[in-house]
């Protein structure tokens, strides 16, 4: 593996890049190699403005919230507090602290990240910034498989990155409708998840979301009630649900089949009867996303699932019914 992205495209971990298509990693190489030697430093010139690029940290919450509403994301500071905790990134500032462009990683494991929080303040799209805090990001992550969730305004910049398409996200939300308590699984329980719980909910967690992200899972688990499905004394699923944009939204949600996530769904959508609930998810399951419906919880919007990498997600076994966030996958 080179760490050198001029000799190749960015470094992938042992393996990965035998799983990427061509195309896409000689794009990255194209994407890579676009940025002016002198545009190196920390200063860049958007439109009339002069931009520093600083790193993110908590001290730049308000900025990074301003530039999230400037694209109608509907996060709350708290939600911006909570990603900024997570991961590291940089912001584009004009000379006098107005933000104009973001982006963020959110690594987990040793050989992967999650990139996300990238917005580039409507007037200003479409200049290369975006592109260029992108590559600033990808190249201080190189060496991990890489996964987001691309708008479609985002896509095209993602693919000339060279991100390739996963499956599609689908953005359920609305205000929670009483529904019938879907059929369950003999000896299937439901209760909230106790500390003996937490190495279960980490290896479910691990194999759907295709990495080991313990750092996260526990800033999740400070500010989300946590209920875990069990059978037989085995843990099968667990689903959070907390404080989020408008409501709330349900997830990260983990299980083995379509009934077990049901039923865990269902206890939290009939707990929030008439409040707003969010759930992001990308499984393709019809019998999931009418029960969605149904629950009042419709398809708002859908983004990309891309990677960059090796495809990390799990195929069997618990997968990803709910993700934490977009951005978190
Ligand atoms: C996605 C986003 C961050 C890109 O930032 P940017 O500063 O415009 O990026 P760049 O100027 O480097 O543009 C990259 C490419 O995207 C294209 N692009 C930029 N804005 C676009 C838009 N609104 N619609 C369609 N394409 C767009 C550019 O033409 C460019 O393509 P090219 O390199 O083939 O010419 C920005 O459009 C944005 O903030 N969108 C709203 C929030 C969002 O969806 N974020 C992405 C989350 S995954």
């Amino acid at each position: 593996m080179s760490l050198d992205p001029d000799a190749s495209e960015l470094a992938l971990p042992e393996g990965s890049a035998a799983e990427m298509p061509a195309e896409a990693l000689a794009r990255n190489r194209a994407f890579m190699r676009r940025e002016a030697p002198k545009l190196a430093s920390d200063w860049m010139q958007v439109d009339i403005y002069k931009a520093r690029i600083e790193a993110i940290d908590l001290a730049m919450v308000e900025r990074l919230h301003e530039l999230t509403v400037s694209v109608f994301w509907p996060h709350r500071a708290p939600d911006i507090a909570l990603m900024v905790g997570l991961g590291k990134g940089y912001i584009a500032l004009d000379e006098i602290g107005r933000p104009l462009s973001s982006a963020m990683g959110f690594p987990s494991a040793d050989d992967f990240t999650m990139l996300g929080m990238m917005v580039t303040t409507p007037r200003l799209q479409a200049q290369g910034t975006g592109g260029r805090l992108l590559r600033r990001v990808m190249r201080e992550h190189a060496g991990r498989d890489m996964r987001l969730s691309a708008t479609r305004e985002g896509y095209r910049l993602y693919e000339s990155a060279g991100f390739t398409p996963v499956g599609l996200v689908s953005q359920h939300q609305g205000v929670a409708r009483r529904i019938r308590r879907p059929d369950t699984l003999p000896g299937l329980v439901l209760r909230p998840m106790e500390p003996g719980d937490l190495e279960a909910v980490q290896a479910l967690d691990a194999h759907a979301y295709g990495a080991t992200r313990d750092r996260i899972l526990d800033a999740l688990l400070a500010v989300s009630e946590v209920l875990v499905a069990e059978r037989g004394g085995a843990v099968e699923g667990y689903a959070m649900i907390r404080n989020f944009g408008k409501g709330r939204v349900i997830g990260p949600l983990v299980a083995e089949q379509d009934t077990v996530a049901l039923q865990l769904a269902a206890e939290f959508i009939l707990a929030h009867e008439g409040q707003f609930l969010r759930l992001d998810t990308i499984i393709d399951s019809d019998g999931f996303e009418a029960f969605l419906s149904a629950a009042g919880l419709g398809v708002y919007d859908t983004v990309t699932d891309m990677r960059y990498g090796r495809r990390r997600r799990a195929l069997s076994g618990p997968l990803t019914y709910g993700l934490a966030m977009q951005s978190l996958g």
